[in-house]
């Protein structure tokens, strides 16, 4: 995993990290850039430890993503896709003011719970820089 996820890395079509807990430095989770969609975009993809839930990692990693996307890779807009019934993964965006843009009917099913049926929700460079920055930088 580690072997692929330097050479996605180093081909720019996966940027992977793993989330580290600063209390006890272990390794509670993951995120991404996946170079899954369109010129001009790019999709953030996170998990956390199931023992590690609900203390705010997927939102702090996705904060990081989200500002290292429009930082290094000069991309115009950041999505986030899930599945309609993965609740915890849909009440990380809003937090950090992503719009949630549309459905998408084509989702796989990769696991048993997932309904085929996504959100995917957007955030823009303009957007970003406007709540987290202020306007003028
Ligand atoms: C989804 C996932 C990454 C969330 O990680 P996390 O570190 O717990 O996320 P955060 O703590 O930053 O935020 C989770 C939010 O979901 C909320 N939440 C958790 N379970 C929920 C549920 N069943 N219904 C609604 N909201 C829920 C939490 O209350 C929290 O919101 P809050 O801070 O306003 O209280 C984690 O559950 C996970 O790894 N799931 C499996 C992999 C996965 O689904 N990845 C995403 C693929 S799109």
């Amino acid at each position: 995993m580690l072997r692929q996820g330097e050479i996605a890395f180093d081909a720019g079509e996966v940027f992977g990290y793993f989330i580290y807990e600063p209390a006890t430095s272990e390794l509670v989770g993951g995120g991404g850039l996946p170079r899954w969609i369109g010129p001009g975009g790019i999709e953030i993809g996170y998990w956390v430890r199931s023992d590690r839930t609900g203390r705010g990692y997927a939102t702090a990693a996705a904060r990081a993503l989200t500002e290292a996307a429009f930082d290094h890779l000069g991309v115009d807009y950041v999505e986030i896709h899930m599945d309609q019934a993965n609740h915890a993964s849909a009440a990380v965006p809003p937090k950090l003011g992503y719009l949630l843009d549309r459905s998408d009917d084509t989702s796989e099913i990769l696991t048993s719970g997932q309904t085929g049926h996504g959100w995917v929700w957007t955030m823009t460079r303009e957007r970003w820089r406007t709540i987290h920055r202020g306007p003028s930088s």
